[in-house]
């Protein structure tokens, strides 16, 4: 294995496209600590995960891992034939993550162990903190996967770039001229307030959708399936899952964003890579950013430029592309990592600066409503008096 996590093999595959082995890609974050600050993930807690994992894959738990950092979130991807919501599998993510929470406490890094709500591991990860996304499918011949992550943003920064995948045309040239996925897609909304789920199909449906996922605070992409008539996957295996855990429902006071990840599958009846990766070249406003309660434009970056540092920010997003071969994760590439993502970067950084500009002022700053805290109600409380009806 070279430095980089590269793997030669010569896979023989007698079986089609929809019949290979079951795979699942569990790509499971938190936060158990900042360097410095809010800003980045220290070397030694992904040495310290990766130690974990190791020890995992010898056993033959995980096929395989990779370990990386965004922003402060410490990512997991790892790949196994345990199906998804594995017990086993979400305690190793567990103990990978109490495992570099002690780490984090032994160099005082800032807000060591916060995404951690719980203080055992309870059979599910869900819940407890750390973010999800995970899908069990059947490797195709070649299966191209995509981990993106992102740093000081909500999940519903996912439903605009996973929308335009899957649901846009000017996005996605296949939608109009591959055969295999001219039908469309289903798309898995859920209700996060209500904890309701619907399913949408597109584009017959597409503006149903869009009433729903542009509120992007309440109602967020969970999942999307190829329709019965795609030829080259299987309808009930997702080719894109986004983590919704919202880590202030979960833990009833602010404890940090609840920074999303997804994984999307690409090629062969799902979009290509390049139409996966194309919406990230307009860096929409998501929102995040400081203190969790500004809007700000997503920068898509590579990981070694995933560093919130600009008002802690602004919102990251990083993509790491493998070739799983029988669940071996071929690969990183670091897909943002690229000239032809250097507009989007400096686009972002104006906006970051216009956005900038109006300080404490909405839009910059969330409508009440969604920041994630606020002195509002102290400061009404000390006018309180002060305040005379208006005849
Ligand atoms: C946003 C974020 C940071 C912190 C900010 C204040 O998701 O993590 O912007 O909110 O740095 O952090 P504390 O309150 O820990 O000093
Ligand atoms: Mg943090
Ligand atoms: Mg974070």
């Amino acid at each position: 294995m070279s430095e980089h996590n590269i793997y030669i093999y010569n896979v023989d595959f007698p079986l089609g496209d929809k019949m290979g082995e079951k795979i699942t890609v569990s790509l499971i974050k938190a936060d158990v600590g900042g360097w410095p600050g809010h800003s980045t993930v220290h070397p030694n807690l992904m040495e310290t995960a990766k130690k974990v994992l190791e020890s995992a894959k010898k056993d033959g738990l995980l096929i395989d891992y990779h370990v990386t950092g965004v922003g402060d979130d410490l990512q997991l991807i790892m790949t196994h034939r345990k199906g998804v919501d594995s017990e086993e599998i979400h305690g190793l993510a567990w103990k990978a993550f109490e495992e570099a929470t002690k780490i984090a406490k032994e160099l005082k890094l800032y807000g060591a162990g916060q995404d951690l709500l719980k203080d055992a591991f309870s059979g599910n990860i869900r819940g407890m903190g750390p973010g999800i996304a995970e899908m069990e499918i059947t490797e195709r011949k070649g299966e191209p996967i995509v981990a993106f992550m992102m740093d000081k943003t909500e999940p519903g920064a996912f439903n605009l770039p996973i929308f335009r995948m899957f649901g846009d045309p000017f996005n996605t040239a296949g939608l109009v001229i591959d055969p295999a996925m001219h039908d469309g897609f289903i798309f898995e909304v859920w209700d996060i307030m209500k904890h309701k789920k619907v399913l949408l199909k597109v584009p017959e449906e597409t503006y149903d959708l869009l009433a729903l996922i542009g509120a992007k605070s309440r109602y967020v992409i969970k999942r999307v399936y190829p329709k019965k008539t795609n030829p080259k996957l299987n309808e009930d295996e997702p080719v894109a899952v986004i983590s919704t855990e919202k880590l202030y429902q979960i833990a009833g006071e602010y404890v940090g964003k609840d920074d999303p990840v997804a994984l999307v599958r690409a090629q062969s009846g799902a979009p290509a890579l390049g139409e996966v990766l194309e919406p990230f070249a307009f860096p929409h406003l998501v929102s995040g950013w400081m203190r969790g309660s500004h809007n700000g434009p997503l920068m898509p970056v590579s990981i070694k430029q995933a560093h919130c540092t600009r008002f802690d920010g602004p919102p990251r997003v990083a993509a790491l592309g493998f070739q799983l071969a029988n669940g071996k994760l071929v690969g990183p590439v670091d897909l943002f990592d690229d000239p032809a993502f250097d507009e989007a970067r400096r686009t972002a950084a104006q906006i970051a600066d216009y956005m900038r500009r109006h300080g404490p002022f909405e839009p910059h700053r969330l409508p009440l409503e969604d920041m994630e805290y606020t002195t509002l109600p102290a400061v009404l409380k000390k006018l309180n008096r002060r305040f005379k009806k208006i005849e």
